[in-house]
This record gives structure tokens, sequence and C-alpha cells, in this order.
């Protein structure tokens, strides 16, 4: 009896995990799915090539280009989207100075908790906040920005096309052959959207919208490429520490082998008679 029994429960669990692994399978497939229309004019998979100093397995960031990548976030995107893994302490880390991090952080307004009452109330924002949720009213849902370059197949160089790939009009051949994926009013042509009409209105769509603090010349493009570097700092700012340990690893691991290998030479030199 307690056999049987224990054996419908085993049963019971099994189906129930083989059934919760189809249904995300399942699910998955129908959302990552791209439409006919996006599979023929998209350009998802062809992405504007970006160089990042942080590329590649030695990369370092370039802490001037993460200040101005701040600087864009801050005076661009952040009506918008919000940045809430993200410290305000740790943006000492892309080239800000303490006291403007200080000056930033006590800007902002945290709900929290009154350490005296237990309440919920707002606060000016401490160093060791994070940033706020932000609180978006137009058509669409701005995505969280802190982990995208992490979330998006091309990371930096999604990013960055998607930015700078808006285009004024779609081509007539795609309207003719799939009315469906006509642009609605209110939403914008963007072929390296994953269903090419996007909610964001062209976010850079003139030069100089931000005046960086380095004397840079904010363009489009520049805008664009310093704010795809500065997600990437904000999905990964323990990227160098990860290329260091790397780099020592190899180093080691060259070392362990070369050691391993003199005393095999040495263990096995009688033996074959050399
Ligand atoms: C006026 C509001 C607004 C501003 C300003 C804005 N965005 Fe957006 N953004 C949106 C909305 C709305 C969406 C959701 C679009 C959709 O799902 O169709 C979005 C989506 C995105 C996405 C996600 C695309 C995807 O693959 O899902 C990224 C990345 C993004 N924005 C980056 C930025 C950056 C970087 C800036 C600053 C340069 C910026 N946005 C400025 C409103 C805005």
């Amino acid at each position: 009896m307690i056999r049987i029994f224990s054996i419908l429960v085993g049963l019971f669990f099994t189906v129930a995990l083989a059934w919760s692994l189809l249904w995300d399978t399942v699910q998955l497939s129908k959302d990552g799915l791209p439409t006919s229309a996006a599979l023929e004019f998209g350009k998802a998979h062809d992405l504007k090539p970006l160089k990042l100093a942080s590329d590649g397995p030695f990369g370092k960031f370039d802490k001037k280009q993460l200040k101005r990548g701040f600087e864009v976030y801050a005076g661009v995107c952040a009506s918008c989207h919000s940045l809430q893994q993200v410290a305000y302490r740790s943006l000492v880390y892309a080239g800000l100075t303490e006291k403007e991090v200080k000056e930033l952080a006590a800007k902002a307004t945290i709900n929290a908790k009154d350490p005296l009452t237990g309440e919920m109330k707002d606060r000016p924002g401490l160093t060791a906040d994070k940033f706020p949720p932000v609180v978006f009213a137009g058509t669409g849902t701005p995505p969280d920005l802190s982990l995208i370059t992490k979330a998006r197949k091309g990371g930096a160089a999604y990013i960055y096309s998607l930015l700078i790939g808006y285009e004024t009009s779609q081509p007539a051949e795609l309207v003719k052959k799939f009315p469906d994926a006509k642009t609605p009013e209110g939403m914008f042509y963007n072929p390296y959207f994953a269903n090419l009409n996007i909610a964001m209105a062209p976010p850079l769509a003139s030069d100089d919208l931000v005046t960086y603090s380095d004397g840079t010349k904010a363009t489009k493009d520049q805008m664009a490429q310093d704010v795809s570097a500065f997600l990437v700092w904000a999905a990964e700012p323990e990227l160098e520490q990860r290329h260091q340990t790397g780099a020592w690893w190899i180093l080691f691991l060259i070392f362990a082998t070369t050691l391993a290998y003199m005393s095999y030479r040495n263990i096995w030199a009688e033996k074959k008679g050399h």
C-alpha cells in the first residue's frame, strides 16, 4: 500500500515537472517567434557594429565614455526608463566623483520605511539607495534598463542599432506584402526592434540633447554609443574584475600544465630509458 502511494506521489511530481517544462518551452517558442514581416524586413540579425573598450577578454571600461553615457541616460532616457538595480554610490566606478554622486542621490525622492514609525515615507535619496522606479504615463511599457544589455541578443550593439536605426517610413513592399505590419498611429518603424514597430519615439532624434561635461560634441551617434557603453557597465559593473580573474586563471593553468608536464618527464625518465 505504502509502496503504491509513494509511486503515485513520485509519478505526480514527475508529471508536474514534465508539464511545467513543456509548458515553458511552448510559451517561449510562441513569444520568441518573429513574425514573417520581421523575418523578411527586420535587421535584428544584422546589427550596426559597435566597438567598446570593454570588449574582448582583456577589455576595460572607458570611464570617460561611461560618464558621458550616464549623462545621456540621466538627460534623455531617465524620464521614461528606470535603472532600479543600480545604486547611486556605484556610479563612482562609472567616472562620477563622490561629490557628484552625493548631489545626484540627494535630488532623488526615495519611498522607504521610516525607521522610527515603520511607515513608508518619501525622503531624499542617500548614496546607498538604488535608483527609484519611474512613473510613465505614455503608451507602451519602458523596460528597466539595468540589465537590458544582458536581456537582448546582441547586447550593446543592439541598443546602439535600435537607438539610431529608426526609419521615417516603412518600405512600400513591406506594407504591400504584410498589411498587418503597417506602423500603427503613435508607433514608430524600427527594423531592429523585434516586431518592427516600437512604442518608443526616437529618443536621440537630434544632436546636442545633452551637454557633455568633458566637452565632447554630442552627436546622435556619439550619444547612442556612449549610452550603450554605460548600459553594458550597469548590467555588469564587475566585468573588469571578471576579465582580470580570467587572465590570472589562464596564467595559473599554463603554470600548472608546465609543472605537470615536467613531473611527468621526471617520473617516466628512468622507465623510458633516457
Ligand atoms: C518618452 C519615453 C522614452 C524615452 C525618453 C526613452 N524611451 Fe526607451 N522605451 C520607451 C517605451 C515606451 C518603450 C517600450 C517600447 C515597446 O515595447 O514598443 C521603450 C523601449 C526601450 C528599449 C527596449 C527595446 C526592446 O528590445 O524591448 C530600450 C533598449 C530602450 N527603450 C532604450 C532607451 C534609451 C537608451 C533611451 C535614452 C537614450 C530611451 N530608451 C529613451 C520609452 C522611452
